[in-house]
């Protein structure tokens, strides 16, 4: 039997045979795509040239990607773990042509592969073609048949419709006809009770689709029209772990040697076996997927957090404890402990995984616990909810409840509803799905991008003059439409551009596009799908003019030193700290930089004041920058260059070095330390477990800085009559103050005394009970003091009610006897009820009780509504 990591490597070398170049899998993150958060097909690396905006440099390609369905057009979240084929993350074995082979090799290929190398049995395989589509003007896809009739029985090739067998990648963009390979693995006896061929596309869990060929051959533009695609591609797409299933003869994707370690292991911290409870099956199922699924997220940047990425992967680790938590018993961080498991399995694989081991663990003990807090608290919420519902004699809770807990508490319907049928009760869905239905069209409504078609000006290819130069001679290439939230923008592509569009944390360059008629701003440059894009307010309005793109050369200086910065203090960390710092993300601006990196305690001052000397004196040093432009990424690494997880790089590179500091870095950088000036870390901080952040500042920032604190100190000093010691004059000060407080707290304790005789003298007698009573100003702590002695004094019969000011806030304070209190007065509920007069609430005991409150006007009637209240 094939491992998986051979059937991998025998997928790689089959392609590799047939003249294909192998590429690593490109990061599971996405970063220059705002359609997409994460990888979800293995043509997403590629699309920069099936959109042609960069020609191939290999025709063929072939890899294994790692992709995840989450989010977006292609989510299989929910299905996961019900079913025994369905993933978040899948690896995605995948080959492709660029203009090259099409549909005729594709699909022998895929048939010798299959039956040729991996000895599956062709009785057992199917193929779909695209039954065609009158309303798109679309024929069958005659020709993918044909080829499919070499090879199979014509009741195994099954005519399917535009939602299988048509794929697009977004809702513009490339796409085509497509061909699926599906297998029937269900025993003899069944396949003779019923075919194959109607289960195919039928959600059987035994009759699946392994492989998607997809014949790219259409652009969908905007107005949802097809036009041809210049160079035809093909796109495969085969699911690794089905495949794996097939092969190894097992029934289900979790029996294979990718899940069964893990599953074990999960089994093994439940005290129970894999096969045992549906319900405990499904767990196993949902956390050895999701454990995947986090891991790798973390290994390629992805951080859990509050937002878009980070969210996805918060409520993925969410959904998996929370299974753990209800079906296996596990109400203690368990996910973390996984982890060994996966690495040894997957680890020679991806060896981003094992070099990032202690951080991927210490992040996800902490999203574990500090769910697990918000759990307890989302349950104790339900309870509530369902004994507030019992009172009112319902035996359902509302929808919006239900919503509250799924929103803010990471609680899905179907955990709540678990929770509810323990306890004889329901929920009202349809509340629930409106809720939800209104909260996806918010999103939907603030995320609502309309987006033009390309209008393309002059063929040709973008050229990135930005390292040599700030000004350039270029024309404009194609341009589109973007709307956003009422605001048009335009996006422009240039021929020639010294633009940096914006990419490894450092923000795109501003600037303006000159020509002879007019001047147009550019307000920012991004890159998408790796083209440059500069976003302009307006269209120059004579588009076809020679033209000049002018960087602002301020911002991109400022940029530039905190960017070399950047590097200087990566570098510096690493020698403080130690090698395990790496860096998780990196801000550069034109004002400040900000680095975040893995570490797991404080900075403390003294090491942030040691690597400061350390990048300051690398600067004064003023080491002359080396630039190794496209050098191959092999003799990068042999210069012993810092690569960062979670980024995709090409077969060449460039490495931007000063002195012993080498980064794998795209950005712009000064020509010598010298030029940053200086740096001052403005703040060091934790931005999640294990990453902490950096923020710095440099040049002429710190100059700035520095003149601030300079006249804060003279301001100071003047305040201090220009005391030559400084520190000492505050410190004397400071003691000084400290005694006249202290005085002054003698002075009012013994004006206290001497009000107390007063108030003894003035006390009125109502019915036997002494009452005293007084409106002053006094400090609280004074007051408290004076009542508690009237009460030792007087023990019996008495009242005192105090109304006092404490800076400016009313103060309230009533102290009776215990006679009284035992007669069944209470101090704390009468001062609740008067303090109202003073807009003020409070309480107490039932002997001493005081309010606050904002009105102080109100004191007098205050004071006297206590003494009606207490009714003596
Ligand atoms: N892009 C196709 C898919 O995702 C084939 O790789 O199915």
């Amino acid at each position: 039997m094939m491992t998986a990591k051979e059937i991998r490597d025998s997928f790689k070398s089959f392609f590799e045979s047939k003249g294909h170049h192998i590429v690593p899998s490109a990061p599971m993150v996405i970063k220059d795509d705002p359609t997409l958060m994460f990888t979800n097909a293995g043509m997403n690396q590629f699309k920069d040239i099936i959109l042609g905006n960069h020609p191939a440099k290999y025709k063929r390609v072939a890899d294994s990607q790692k992709c995840l369905r989450v989010s977006g057009k292609h989510n299989d979240l929910e299905e996961v773990g019900h079913d025994t084929y369905h993933h978040t993350m899948f690896e995605m074995l995948g080959n492709w042509s660029f203009g090259d082979y099409f549909k005729e090799d594709a699909i022998n290929w895929a048939w010798e592969y299959l039956v040729g190398v991996l000895k599956l049995n062709p009785e057992h395989l199917y193929a779909t073609v695209f039954e065609g589509s009158p309303e798109e003007g679309l024929e069958r896809d005659n020709e993918a048949a044909s080829f499919w009739e070499q090879y199979l029985p014509k009741d195994h090739i099954i005519n399917g419709n535009k939602h299988d067998n048509f794929w697009e990648m977004g809702d513009t963009g490339p796409c085509g006809p497509c061909s699926e390979i599906h297998i029937d693995l269900r025993p003899a006896e069944e396949r003779a009770k019923v075919s194959g061929r109607d289960l195919v596309n039928h959600d059987h869990p035994q009759v699946i689709e392994i492989w998607n060929l997809v014949f790219m051959q259409f652009n969908r533009k905007a107005d949802g029209s097809l036009d041809g695609l210049p160079a035809k591609v093909i796109d495969t797409g085969m699911g690794f772990e089905r495949l794996c299933m097939a092969m190894q003869g097992k029934t289900s994707n979790y029996d294979t040697d990718v899940f069964q370690p893990i599953i074990k292991a999960i089994a093994a911290m439940a005290g129970t076996t894999y096969g045992k409870d549906k319900q405990a099956d499904v767990a196993m199922r949902v956390i050895a997927d999701h454990i995947r699924t986090i891991a790798f997220s973390i290994t390629d940047g992805q951080l859990p957090s509050n937002a878009k990425a980070g969210y996805v992967i918060r409520r993925i680790l969410r959904r998996a404890v929370r299974y753990g938590y209800t079906f296996l018993n596990q109400k203690h961080a368990f996910m973390y402990k996984l982890l060994p498991v996966l690495i040894d399995n997957m680890g020679d694989a991806y060896p981003e995984l094992k070099a990032q081991q202690e951080l991927i663990g210490k992040v996800i003990k902490e999203e574990e616990e500090s769910f697990l807090r918000t759990l307890e608290t989302g349950i104790r919420l339900l309870d509530k909810t369902m004994e507030d519902a019992k009172k009112a004699g319902k035996k359902e809770i509302s929808g919006s409840d239900a919503f509250t807990l799924y929103d803010t508490f990471g609680f899905p319907l179907d955990l709540t509803e678990l929770i509810l049928r323990e306890n004889g009760m329901t929920v009202n869905e349809d509340e629930f799905n409106a809720d939800m239905q209104k909260q996806k069209e918010r999103a939907r409504h603030a995320a609502a991008v309309e987006t033009g078609d390309w209008i393309t000006l002059n063929e040709g290819e973008t050229e990135f003059v930005g390292y040599d130069y700030t000004e350039y001679e270029t024309s404009i290439l194609r341009y589109r439409m973007v709307k956003q939230k009422n605001q048009t923008l335009y996006q422009i592509v240039l021929s020639k551009t010294p633009f940096y569009a914006e990419s490894g944390g450092q923000v795109g360059d501003t600037g303006v596009i000159v020509s002879e008629f007019e001047t147009i701003e550019v307000v920012d440059t991004k890159k998408e799908n790796n083209l440059p894009i500069h976003i302009v307010k307006k269209l120059p309005e004579h588009m076809d003019a020679p033209m000049m793109a002018c960087v602002d050369t301020d911002k991109r200086t400022a940029c530039a030193a905190n960017h070399s910065c950047t590097h200087l203090l990566d570098e510096a960390l690493r020698e403080v700290l130690g090698t395990h710092v790496e860096q998780k993300g990196s801000l550069v601006t034109p004002n400040s930089l900000r680095f975040d990196f893995s570490h797991f305690q404080k900075v403390t001052d003294e090491q942030i004041r040691q690597v400061e000397h350390m990048v300051n004196a690398k600067i004064r040093e003023n080491i002359a920058l080396t630039e190794h432009r496209n050098i191959p990424i092999e003799d990068a690494k042999e210069l012993g260059a810092i690569a960062l997880f979670g980024e995709k790089y090409g077969d060449e590179v460039r490495v931007i070095q000063f002195g012993s500091s080498i980064e794998f870095c795209g950005g712009t950088h000064v020509s010598s330390t010298g030029k940053i000036g200086m740096v001052k870390i403005i703040s060091e901080s934790s931005v999640a477990a294990g990453v902490r952040r950096i923020e710095a500042i440099t040049g002429e920032k710190v100059e700035e800085l520095m003149d601030t604190i300079q006249d804060t100190l003279l301001d100071i000093k003047s305040l201090f009559n220009n005391a030559p010691d400084l520190n000492n004059a505050i410190k004397k000060y400071i003691d000084e103050n400290a005694g006249l407080k202290k005085q002054v707290e003698e002075f009012m304790k013994e004006k206290a005394s001497q009000l107390k005789a007063r108030l003894i003298e003035k006390a009125t007698v109502v019915n036997g009970t002494k009452i005293i009573k007084s409106v002053i100003p006094m400090p609280a702590d004074v007051v408290k003091d004076m009542v508690f002695q009237l009460k030792g004094e007087i023990s019996e019969n008495l009242l005192v009610v105090i109304g006092s000011v404490d800076g400016e806030k009313p103060l309230l304070t009533v102290m009776m006897s215990d006679d009284l209190v035992k007669s069944g007065k209470d101090a704390g509920k009468i001062v609740r009820e008067a303090a109202k007069l003073i807009q003020g609430g409070g309480g107490g005991q039932a002997h001493f009780a005081t309010a606050g409150g904002k009105n102080v006007d109100g004191l007098n009637a205050a004071v006297d509504k206590v003494v009606e209240l207490a009714a003596l």
